[in-house]
């Protein structure tokens, strides 16, 4: 079916030629002679105006293209005299593929993004979810231009595992057993020698372990793929399924990592500021005001440095009653990691050296034996983006670190291994997709950066 995108349409510099378009309607405006229609086919944010004399002998098809039918025009490409748009379409024929009921939820006027959620299968018609998703295939363009360009490998790592990366148990079940009468062992538990791996399997929480793995043979990998986690945590950052990029690097320190971190967050800034203009004039103008400006400054100035004691005593002088009482040792909670850098940096800052009990069994001991080589990337608006380590190289210190951690050495065999032969220092990251797709645009809840959001209680579409 041959026809011109609406997005080239808009750009054209020759008129009054043929022109064929398709899209939905987003609205209609009948007057005596006339009728004015926006079509929007998502292929950019503008909609293209096209008008249609009621003279014309299809014009009864016009009258029938309610909001949200789909419709082919073809017409006269104008350059138009109206302000605000350049080019519009005087139609000869208008087809209707599909007329959209009368109750089409999306009738011209706002709609809240929690009601826009609950027709997740309809939303990327409106302004705001165009865009969205428009900036995701963007970003995620952009991530793999740069690590192709700075010669990582792309590695796809599985979906179904029988370890946990993250040592924090929150793994989804993958089993075919029979959930009502499971076979179960001597000791009276479920058999899972019978099931379809012969062991207990789940969904992975992070593909890191086995990019360690290639990493110690390609030197350098990357992974961008779904994760899960099965964390009952009802939050505006949390998913239960979400894409995670994982960058590995052999022959690489906590530095090297936190250098590529920052110059991976500003290209993938700059990528999107570039090749999505419009849809990021929006975000401007309607969700958070001045990010443009915002985003610009951030690529131009270094991210802060600074080491997790150091930020616990910051978080001890803030005079602010923080709900989670401040002192070494624990985690940084989400309330202090906003302190940190939209009150204190007012800028991205990376917490290093983390204690070593409150993070997982492959992070490097430091050598005063309490810390680990750990970043966190802790950014305005939201906090924790990114977290990643040098990673344990010394089999030795790593077998006493799975120790504490009550990890089974048959298990990690393979993962021990490459420190059996020809260990390497090195290290990686990762960081959530979606939070960055929130940075990028300023949209407040993770639920409305993913196509259908996975979160407790919701598995919808
Ligand atoms: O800090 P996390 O748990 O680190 C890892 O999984 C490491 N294995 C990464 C590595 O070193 N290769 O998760 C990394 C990032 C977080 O900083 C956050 O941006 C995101 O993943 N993330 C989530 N995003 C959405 N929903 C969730 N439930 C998330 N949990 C983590
Ligand atoms: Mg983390």
């Amino acid at each position: 079916m041959k026809h011109t995108a609406i997005k080239d349409a808009l750009q054209a510099k020759k008129f009054d030629e043929e022109i064929t378009i398709c899209g939905w309607v987003r609205t209609r405006r009948d007057s005596k002679k006339f009728s004015f229609m926006e079509l929007n086919d998502g292929t950019c944010f503008a909609s293209i105006q096209v008008i249609a004399d009621s003279e014309i002998d299809s014009y009864k098809n016009v009258l029938n293209a309610s909001t949200g039918s789909s419709v082919k025009v073809i017409g006269l490409l104008k350059e138009s005299p109206g302000k605000g748009q350049k080019v519009e379409v005087h139609a000869q024929k208008v087809e209707i593929f599909g007329v959209a009921d009368s109750d089409y939820p999306l009738q011209k006027k706002r709609h809240s993004r929690e009601f826009l959620r609950t027709i997740a299968h309809l939303r990327t018609r409106t302004n705001t979810f165009g865009a969205v998703f428009r900036v995701r295939h963007a970003a995620s363009f952009a991530v793999n231009k740069f690590f192709n360009e700075r010669g990582f490998y792309y590695l796809h790592t599985p979906i179904i595992t029988a370890s946990d990366c993250e040592g924090a148990g929150q793994m989804f079940r993958v089993s075919t057993l029979d959930a009502i009468n499971p076979p179960l062992n001597e000791k009276k538990e479920v058999d899972y020698t019978k099931d379809f791996f012969a062991e207990e399997t789940s969904l992975t929480v992070s593909g890191q372990l086995e990019a360690e793995l290639f990493a110690s043979a390609l030197s350098k990998v990357y992974t961008f793929g779904p994760t899960f986690r099965a964390e009952n945590s009802n939050t505006a950052r949390h998913l239960a399924e979400f894409w995670m990029i994982e960058p590995e690097m052999a022959f690489c320190d906590l530095a090297g990592n936190m250098d590529l971190a920052e110059e991976f967050i500003r290209y993938v800034i700059k990528y999107v500021l570039e090749n999505c203009e419009e849809d990021m004039q929006f975000f401007n103008k309607w969700v958070e005001k001045g990010i443009i400006q915002s985003l610009e400054d951030l690529c131009k100035s270094d991210f802060e440095r600074m080491t997790y004691t150091d930020a616990i005593k910051v978080l001890e002088k803030a005079n602010k009653s923080f709900d989670f009482p401040v002192k070494w040792g624990i985690d940084i909670q989400t309330e202090h990691e906003r302190y940190l850098t939209e009150e204190y940096h007012k800028k991205p800052v990376f917490i290093t050296d983390y204690p070593r009990d409150i993070k997982a069994f492959y992070m490097r001991v430091n050598d005063d034996e309490k810390t680990v080589a750990a970043m966190d990337l802790l950014v305005p608006r939201l906090g924790e983006i990114i977290g990643g380590s040098q990673r344990e190289e010394r089999l030795d210190v790593l077998k006493k670190n799975m120790a504490k951690h009550d990890l089974d050495e048959e298990t990690y065999s393979w993962y021990m291994d490459i420190r059996r032969y020809g260990t390497t220092p090195h290290a990686g990251f990762g960081l959530g997709f979606e939070r960055l797709i929130m940075y990028l645009t300023g949209i407040e809840n993770i639920r409305d950066v993913v196509p259908f959001p996975r979160t407790p209680g919701s598995a919808k579409f």
